[in-house]
């Protein structure tokens, strides 16, 4: 016998009461009982991200919210500014670049954080900047930037702010409109913690007044269609959409809400600290060395000397059912991720811990077995977390 256990940072594993409504008969996307549930979780995903702004649901993956912000916002040539943290910063530059913005890269070392200050001198230095992009989580890296910082500023300008929250949103706070953050994505498959293949994005009126005036090429992404749809009553999709996702989400939600935001953030926190101490009880370094600008999706972990890191991730999926991540673009080989976003609770952690130390053992690496389990044990009791 196996089971198999999702510790990725998406997608993430699903509660039985997600699934069912997943597998439910499916409803027709013009019938009053979608259109019913559709506007419910149009409500739910404003509430989520703590606004009264639109928010617009594309049936894609997170990819094409981030590209629907880029495209239906600029104009050919624009010159927007673009803090890449990691892998998905770099996604926000390919997809300007396609579009034909002129990039204006701030590069950090990947491991570490945007330092908001950086962006009001590139603002100072550059008043043609149209705007600022930025991931909250980094889940190719594990660091949460400060998002709230960087809107503070951003507000000030003519720029709008573009945040990739895909990661982020659900699992660490973010408050869309007190944040003066003008655009916000998010992906179903991560905290949320329905099936992949939803993406929503809330739209503030300052990108709104951008989006009247755009230029750039776009048709499945176009928000004035989802808007025109959204619009009519009974509210509608533009297209066809991914109905039982949708369907599942909307369960999702009511569950994110009934456990309760702060639990929900205590629950990622605690779950995240677990693994890092677990980590380092046997010895292994993070990637993100300052603690405070570590994120609680995922931890990132560098594969140790000697440890063949692609060989440790096959090893915990084949051997011990548990999928973990391994490192993405240049940090590809060098780190591996565990995922604790999400519907994850103390012993997935226990698990995925357990297999770790299985794998690890294996390879020959040394430490006491149980090391890892224990701590992450003690983390929990000593914070009064055993949800
Ligand atoms: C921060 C971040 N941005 C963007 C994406 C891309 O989302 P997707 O793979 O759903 O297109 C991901 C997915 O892992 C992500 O974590």
């Amino acid at each position: 016998m196996r089971k198999n256990y999702i510790m990725t940072p998406g997608p993430v594993p699903i509660a039985q009461e997600v699934l069912a409504e997943h597998g439910r008969p499916l409803m027709h996307h013009r019938s009053p009982e979608f259109s019913m549930v559709f506007s419910e979780l149009t409500e739910k995903l404003k509430k989520f991200m703590q606004t009264g702004n639109n928010v617009f649901v594309l049936t894609s993956s997170g990819t094409g919210a981030m590209e629907a912000a880029v495209t239906n916002t600029f104009c050919r040539g624009d010159k927007v500014l673009i803090a890449s943290v990691g892998n998905f910063g770099e996604r926000f530059k390919k997809i300007s670049a396609t579009f034909g913005l002129e990039v204006i890269a701030l590069d950090y070392e990947w491991g570490s954080a945007v330092n908001p200050g950086d962006i009001k001198k590139a603002l100072d230095k550059d008043p043609g900047i149209k705007g600022v992009m930025l991931q909250q989580s980094e889940t190719s890296t594990g660091v949460l930037n400060d998002i709230e910082a960087v809107g503070k500023i951003v507000k000030d300008y003519p720029a709008i702010l573009i945040v990739d929250a895909i990661s982020g949103v659900g699992a660490s706070e973010l408050k869309a409109d007190d944040w003066n953050l003008d655009i916000v994505c998010g992906g179903s498959q991560k905290a949320i913690s329905a099936p992949t293949g939803i993406a929503f994005l809330s739209v503030s009126k300052k990108a709104w007044a951008m989006i009247e005036k755009s230029d750039l090429p776009r048709f499945y992404f176009c928000l004035h269609a989802a808007k025109k749809a959204a619009d009519k009553n009974p509210p509608q999709t533009a297209w066809t959409p991914g109905i039982s996702i949708i369907v599942a989400m909307n369960k999702a939600l009511d569950m994110f809400f009934d456990e309760g935001r702060e639990n929900v953030y205590k629950r990622h926190r605690v779950n995240a600290l677990a693994v890092q101490k677990a980590c380092e009880k046997l010895g292994l370094e993070m990637l993100v060395k300052n603690p405070s600008e570590r994120g609680v999706s995922v931890t990132s972990i560098k594969v140790p000397d000697g440890i063949d890191g692609k060989l440790l991730t096959k090893t915990m999926r084949k051997k011990y059912g548990v999928t973990i991540a391994g490192g993405q673009g240049k940090l590809t080989g060098l780190i591996f991720r565990i995922g604790h976003l999400g519907y994850v609770g103390i012993f997935d952690v226990i698990i995925a811990l357990a297999a770790l130390e299985f794998a690890l053992k294996e390879q020959g690496y040394e430490f006491e077995l149980g090391a890892a389990v224990t701590e992450a044990q003690r983390v929990f009791f000593d914070n009064n977390y055993m949800g």
